[in-house]
């Protein structure tokens, strides 16, 4: 097929005789503003594409123009190759900016019609820390104060540490205070963290031994105020001349600073195999200021620990000599501690991960 005749058949010339470069040269240039005022009234993605392929692409005006260069008289080609590509440059970055200008108005009309930049955002929640963490930190954080290094011990336990060791033999009725997991007959779920005092006495040999050791401890119990799975915290201070007064003095401190100031303190005699003399310790109602109420249940008086003076047996197991140094161990229930200080009433809010209840604290 002849230059005229291809011109012809897609309807790019009227004229039927284009042999002449003058002539090819004229319709080049008319391309490119041809292109432009198409352009300009193109308000679509697709508009603009359709007029892309009418003049860039494959059978595409220009296109077509560059495919027949071969036809036209050597000396002119270089000239025409030259424009034709300098049009196909121009029609390429015409259809480039139309595209960036119909986004930009696209997102303009975007931004002002469906955003209301005005409204508020929608906010993140921050997560909250569990009560017994909370209660267990703020604990720790009391005993650290106080001179007492973090120390923690296996859940899965054997005898003579959770038992032997803390004088409370195999045929000894305490046992039966603390209903235990057995994995083996010599090996337990820990029923209590007072077996972390005397993996640390052994340890470390010499005093002065001060240690706050929290951790899970476990019991075939199940009520409203037991879990069969709950925390303790255990304190144990060892050295020369430890005195009554100085376990005294640590209780006083740690309730002024987790209960409130002001509030008052007593020690009734009680038995723990592992203590001598052993107290539990009350504080005074921080609820009612003594007048009664339901949460000491009118008795003005709420229990919240466990203490003695280490029992010089239980120094002798873990290797110390009774006769050079003294001690004393305190044991506590992170939940209970915490059912009290948040007023929380049924244990099982711990467990069930309620959110309702957990964003409280
Ligand atoms: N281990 C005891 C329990 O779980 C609590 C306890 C009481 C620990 C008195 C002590 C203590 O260190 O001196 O019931």
């Amino acid at each position: 097929m002849g230059l005229a005749a291809l011109f012809i058949a897609e309807g790019l010339f009227v004229q039927s005789e284009l042999s002449n470069t003058a002539q090819v040269l004229g319709e080049l240039e008319g391309l490119s503003s041809a292109a432009q005022s198409m352009l300009k009234k193109a308000k679509t993605h697709e508009a603009i594409e359709a007029i892309r392929v009418e003049y860039l692409g494959k059978k595409g005006k220009v296109s077509l123009i560059l495919k027949m260069m071969g036809q036209l008289p050597e000396g002119d080609r270089r000239e025409l190759g030259l424009k034709a590509n300098l049009v196909r440059d121009q029609i390429d970055s015409l259809i480039e900016d139309s595209v960036s200008s119909l986004e930009k108005r696209q997102r303009d009309a975007f931004l002002s019609e469906s955003i209301d930049v005005s409204l508020p955002g929608s906010g993140r929640t921050l997560g909250y820390e569990h009560p017994l963490a909370l209660m267990s930190k703020e604990l720790l954080s009391v005993f650290q104060s106080l001179g007492f290094e973090i120390a923690h011990g296996p859940e899965i336990e054997h005898d003579f540490y959770n038992f032997e060791a803390l004088n409370i033999p195999k045929d000894h009725p305490a046992r039966e205070m603390q209903d235990t997991f057995y994995i083996t007959p010599e090996v337990v779920l820990r029923t209590q963290t007072s077996p972390v005092q005397i993996r640390t006495m052994i340890a470390q040999k010499e005093p002065p031994i001060r240690i706050a050791s929290p951790g899970r401890v476990f019991r075939r119990d199940q009520d409203i105020t037991h879990s069969p799975i709950f925390h303790q915290i255990e304190l144990l201070y060892v050295d020369k001349n430890v005195s009554f007064a100085d376990l005294k003095g640590t209780l006083m401190i740690f309730i002024e600073q987790v209960f409130g100031k002001g509030l008052k303190m007593r020690m009734r005699p009680s038995y723990f195999p592992f203590t001598e003399p052993s107290a539990e310790v009350d504080m005074s109602c921080f609820a009612c200021a003594q007048k009664g109420c339901r949460l000491c249940k009118g008795s003005g008086w709420i229990e919240i620990l466990g203490a003695g003076m280490v029992d010089p047996e239980v120094l002798k197991s873990a290797q110390l000599d009774p006769e050079k140094v003294s001690g004393f161990a305190v044991g506590m229930g992170v939940e209970r501690l915490a059912m009290l200080k948040y007023g929380i009433s049924d244990i099982r809010h711990f467990y069930e991960n309620d959110l309702r209840f957990l964003s409280q604290f």
